[in-house]
């Protein structure tokens, strides 16, 4: 199996259906709307499935619960062959905003990834993410947990949400703050809105990476500009494809971008809301693109050398994803 570095999972998208099912039951929690008769989650659109993404994250509350998660989460990530996951976490999920709930929190976040790194040879890093519909205030509160947390572990600071509300400029002070703790950049653009607004991630937020980013696409300057900065766009094509951005495999931008010399790497986002896992997410871009598994590792190679992670961590990640018989 091709070891994998994978950039951009959400840890609550990332619990399995049944995982949640069974937490609900034992809170006697009724969940409305977030399972179809199969037991998958179910929904329609981008602003629905954030709904049912927020309705499902709702019986996570307790540091015990996120414990849990985790090690579910990175137990699937060792089987699916990830050597390394960086995640975003939550402080408005986790604690609600409060510094103190989310330290508890953290703890319990990454006392469960040292044993999955114990258990299964799969290592975490953290990165804070804010929630765009929730607003610039909240942003900052998420901010400030994140650079009061900052450290070898929680190495990294972002945003996700409903990228059609307020622009990237409305949480530049959130990434001023998390910036002078010396955290990594990121953030979702480009999905929802057009490139527009990966530009204005770059300018507004000076991210190094962006979350999916592949509206660029439709801007050749766009793309000249990235591929001669080096931003590294964390790509999930499976879930643009679940979503409704394209259609099919052989219409998502990816290959192309990759062609134009974009520094892409591969990711699912929220692997069980899409019906994917990391290997399907490479088998189907195999068939679509003719990808073999020089291309996958060059792409793992561009993800460790873009991780947040700190340098002897870079290293040791090139180290496992050189070929075998080399
Ligand atoms: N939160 C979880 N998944 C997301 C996505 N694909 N875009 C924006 N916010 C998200
Ligand atoms: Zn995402």
């Amino acid at each position: 199996m091709i070891p994998k570095v994978e950039l951009h999972l959400h840890l609550e998208g990332a619990a399995p259906p049944e995982f949640i099912r069974r937490l609900a039951d034992e809170r006697r929690q009724r969940l409305v709307g977030v399972f179809d008769e199969d037991g998958a989650y179910r929904f329609t659109d981008f602003a629905n499935f954030l709904a049912v993404y927020e309705a499902a994250t709702s019986v996570l509350r307790t540091p015990a619960d996120y414990h849990r998660l985790t090690l579910a989460v990175l137990e699937r990530q060792a089987a699916e062959g990830v050597i390394y996951s960086e995640i975003f976490l939550s402080p408005d999920f986790c604690g609600g905003g409060d510094l103190g709930a989310w330290r508890d929190f953290l703890a319990a976040i990454r006392e469960a990834a040292t044993i999955a790194e114990d258990r299964w040879d799969t290592r975490m890093r953290g990165i804070v993410t804010c929630i765009r519909h929730l607003g610039p205030d909240v942003a900052r509160r998420a901010a400030l947990c994140a650079a009061e947390t900052a450290d070898d572990w929680l190495v990294g600071f972002g945003i996700a949400g409903e990228e059609r509300r307020g622009t990237p400029g409305d949480f530049a002070y959130a990434f001023d703050m998390a910036r002078e703790a010396k955290l990594g950049l990121t953030a979702h653009a480009g999905e929802w809105a057009g490139p527009d607004s990966v530009r204005a991630a770059l300018d507004d937020l000076r991210v190094s990476r962006v979350g999916h980013g592949v509206r660029a696409i439709e801007d050749p300057a766009l793309v000249d500009r990235l591929a001669e900065d080096g931003v590294v766009l964390e790509v999930c094509p499976g879930s643009n494809i679940a979503l409704g951005l394209y259609p099919s495999w052989d219409r998502h931008p990816v290959a192309r971008l990759h062609d134009k010399g974009v520094r892409v790497t591969l990711s699912t986002d929220d692997p069980p809301f899409f019906r994917t896992t990391i290997s399907r997410e490479y088998d189907r871009l195999a068939e679509a693109f003719g990808w073999d598994a020089a291309v996958f590792r060059s792409l793992n190679r561009t993800a460790a050398e873009a991780a947040f992670c700190d340098d002897a961590t870079r290293a040791a990640l090139l180290k496992l994803l050189e070929p075998e018989d080399d």
